[in-house]
């Protein structure tokens, strides 16, 4: 059993596609233990992007995460950190294949829909940004 983080942009609560990410997850066999729609403050959007700081693309993430409500989740199951990075598709969604969320529902890498840890690491790093006052989910993570 893995848990993992994942959240819905700007761009996908826009289009209305919350359920649909969420439907997607369960398909796979994914469990939601936390959800939430919130929006971001720019200390909380630069601390989650801090790994691209310096990268050319990083002041538009940032602006683009700002640009409107986010719906963060934490999600467990079997490989569940791999099983999302699958649902979601490639980062560039003309590269992300048919049947995944950024091959049927986005454009252009920058506004791609959906965010999902790559590794325990940044599963770690990244859900106390957004659920560290969930004891549940704290108690989770420690046993990580
Ligand atoms: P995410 O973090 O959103 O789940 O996406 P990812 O792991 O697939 O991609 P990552 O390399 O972590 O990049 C984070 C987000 O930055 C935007 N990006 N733009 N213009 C570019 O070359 C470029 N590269 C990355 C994308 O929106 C990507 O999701
Ligand atoms: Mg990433």
């Amino acid at each position: 059993m893995e848990t993992t983080f994942s959240m819905v942009k700007p761009d996908g609560v826009a289009k209305n596609l919350i359920g649909e990410v969420i439907k997607r997850y369960e398909a796979a066999g994914l469990k939601v233990i936390g959800l939430k729609l919130t929006k971001l403050t720019r200390e909380k959007a630069e601390e989650l992007y801090s790994i691209h700081k310096g990268k050319p693309f990083y002041d538009d993430l940032v602006e683009f995460i700002l640009s409107g409500p986010v719906v963060p989740m934490v999600l467990t199951g079997e490989y569940a950190i791999a099983k999302v990075r699958d649902v979601m598709g490639a980062t560039d969604p003309k590269q992300a294949a048919p049947g995944t969320i950024r091959g049927d529902f986005a454009e252009e890498i920058g506004q791609n829909i959906v965010h999902g840890a790559d590794s325990l690491e940044s599963a770690k790093r990244e859900i106390p940004i957004f659920f560290s006052g969930d004891d549940i989910i704290r108690a989770r993570l420690n046993k990580c």
